[in-house]
């Protein structure tokens, strides 16, 4: 566990006494961390293969569920199942939240005296929401003496514990260091500061990156095989190659010039790119709808309406949110 008062000051670790159970003197992960006593709130998909995982690696897990059945699997694999979150969260230093709606949680810790046990215990929040939720529930674990990560799974449940998953965390830095073994057991850590509300931000921030990805996918397919394409080939040998020769060379440069505020176009300015709407044209033409495209190509004309067409794709983002101007 941690001390509260040395939240502030980095990763004092104090004893594990009172967790329940009782650690054997050299025993070690898969990582090679020293194994801890993790409870697990929430075996729906995303749950149960977190779960597994912190099995997999060799930590002691209590798992508990409103539909007790599904914590089934995971007994077979070693986990504890226990009867209420309070005897989950009382077997455990560290607790990981992972249920649908945020909105459930409080009333969770508040059940059959789940409160009263979490102090000095480690929240780590996995369950999707709001920034400003992640404030008020942080506030109110901190309220309970206990220590509050928020955090947002970049994986679907099928790749948690491999390499390309990973978790954004922010809230409590001394506690997402002193239990690093756990997380990292789950899926790569990536810690976001102070700020309970930075994991959910940038979580929703990915997402948004990830739709728009997927929408171009969406146009782009309807147009080849409105043309009687193969779909799966023209993906696999086009679609996929272009989107990352396109993300490797434009999205970065894109990004220094939205850091900077100055869109200087260096070789395909949003004049030339709205001169003919070739995209519009064809897909109408197909009989594709361009409701996705649309929205995209409305703010691009707009913006040489403006009369920054000398400017990159770029400085579209100035339509979506007033930045403060460069330091
Ligand atoms: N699956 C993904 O690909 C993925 C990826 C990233 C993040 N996430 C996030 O992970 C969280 C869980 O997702 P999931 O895929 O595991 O969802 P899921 O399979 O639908 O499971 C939902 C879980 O929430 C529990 N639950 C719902 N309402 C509850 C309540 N009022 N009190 C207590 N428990 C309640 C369910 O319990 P019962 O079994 O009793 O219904 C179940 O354990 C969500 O916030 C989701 O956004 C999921």
């Amino acid at each position: 566990m941690i001390s509260a008062k040395n939240e502030a000051g980095g990763s004092s670790v104090m004893s594990t006494e009172n967790t329940g159970r009782a650690q054997t003197a050299g025993e070690r992960t898969s990582a090679g961390t020293t194994p801890e006593n993790v409870a697990v709130l929430g075996l729906g998909d995303m749950g149960r293969a977190l779960a597994s995982a912190l099995l997999a690696a060799g930590h002691r897990v209590t798992v508990w569920n409103r539909t007790a059945h599904k914590a089934d699997a995971l007994v077979a694999e070693g986990a504890r199942r226990a009867a209420s979150p309070a005897a989950a969260i009382a077997a455990s230093e560290v607790v990981i939240v992972c249920i649908l709606d945020y909105a459930d949680i409080a009333p969770l810790l508040a059940d059959d005296g789940a409160g009263a046990a979490l102090e000095g215990r480690v929240v780590v929040n996995v369950t999707n929401g709001s920034p400003a939720e992640a404030r008020v529930l942080a506030e109110r674990v901190a309220g309970l003496g206990a220590h509050y990560l928020d955090g947002g799974v970049m994986a679907v449940p099928d790749i948690i514990g491999q390499p390309q998953a990973f978790v954004l965390y922010s809230g409590a830095e001394a506690a997402f260091a002193a239990h690093r073994g756990v997380l990292d057991a789950m899926a790569r850590s990536v810690y976001l500061g102070a700020d309970p509300g930075a994991a959910p931000l940038h979580d929703l921030a990915l997402l948004t990156g990830m739709y728009g990805m997927f929408g171009g996918f969406l146009h782009a397919a309807a147009l080849v095989r409105s043309a009687g394409g193969n779909v799966d080939a023209f993906t696999r040998d086009l679609l996929v190659p272009w989107l990352r020769a396109m993300a490797d060379s434009q999205l970065l440069a894109m990004a220094a010039q939205v850091a900077a505020g100055d869109y200087g176009a260096t070789g395909s300015h949003l004049a030339m790119q709205v001169a003919h709407d070739g995209i519009g044209d064809v897909s109408r033409a197909q009989g594709v709808s361009t409701e996705l495209f649309g929205p995209l190509w409305e703010l691009m004309k707009r913006r040489v309406a403006d009369g920054h067409g000398h400017e990159s794709l770029g400085s579209v983002v100035e339509l979506l949110h007033a930045g403060a101007p460069p330091a």
